[in-house]
């Protein structure tokens, strides 16, 4: 499973890198307005700094919902570096674009997907990724985890190349679910990669080794 970092914030980026377990990045608008990004020039070199921290695909998403704003911004975006991914979200014409966008070659993340039936009319469009949003699912009594594994069985049975990438995980146990459920890819924030390290018994093993190697050694 691949984890991609879900922030702008580029030493949080940066920090996951040096961990070296990040496969790539996910943004959205919210996530760009948190770190104070704004202005097009400004959105696009922040972009750019997120690509030369990371090897894998960044997904920068459209702000247009029309069919021809999504593929004028979604071109510009492409341009920009060939780790762009064009996150298109899960509206009618976004459907399209993302149809228009498979067939110039210009990968795409279909954002804003809350149903079995919406991944898979992203799929049939030709989407790289589908982005499942687990955890807003969760927070209106819906198990987000539940669609991650019906949307497994749906690409599987039918062979789609689209890779679910389960986007709102939360905590390591939405992590460890995904991974369990077939998910390609997990986002996540940085808070909840480092919680996967964590363990008392390995804490309490290694104080004992060390307590001991000291004992063995003075
Ligand atoms: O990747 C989508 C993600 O940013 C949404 O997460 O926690 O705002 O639901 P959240």
């Amino acid at each position: 499973m691949q984890f991609f970092i879900d922030t702008a914030n580029l030493d949080q980026i940066q920090e996951a890198q040096d961990l070296g377990i990040l496969d790539g990045v996910t943004t959205n608008p919210s996530l760009m307005f948190k770190e104070g990004i704004s202005g097009e020039q400004k959105i696009l070199d922040h972009y750019l700094k997120i690509c030369e921290i990371v090897d894998g695909d960044v997904s920068a998403e459209v702000i247009a919902t029309d069919f021809d704003g999504i593929i004028k911004e979604g071109q510009a975006l492409a341009e920009l570096h060939e780790q762009i991914v064009v996150k298109v979200p899960m509206v009618k014409d976004g459907l399209k674009a993302i149809r228009w966008f498979a067939d110039n070659d210009i990968p795409t993340n279909c954002t804003l997907i809350f149903s079995p039936g919406q991944a898979l009319l992203a799929a049939k469009a030709g989407a790289t990724y589908v982005s499942p949003f687990i955890g807003r699912l969760d927070d209106v009594s819906t198990d987000g985890l539940q669609l991650i594994s019906d949307i497994r069985l749906i690409f599987d049975n039918y062979l789609f190349d689209t890779e679910i990438l389960a986007a709102s995980a939360r905590h390591p146990m939405h992590i460890i679910e995904c991974a369990k459920r077939g998910a390609d890819v997990v986002t996540a924030p940085l808070s909840a990669m480092l919680a996967l390290l964590n363990h008392p018994l390995t804490d309490k093993g290694l104080e004992q080794f060390l307590a001991d190697h000291a004992k063995g050694n003075k």
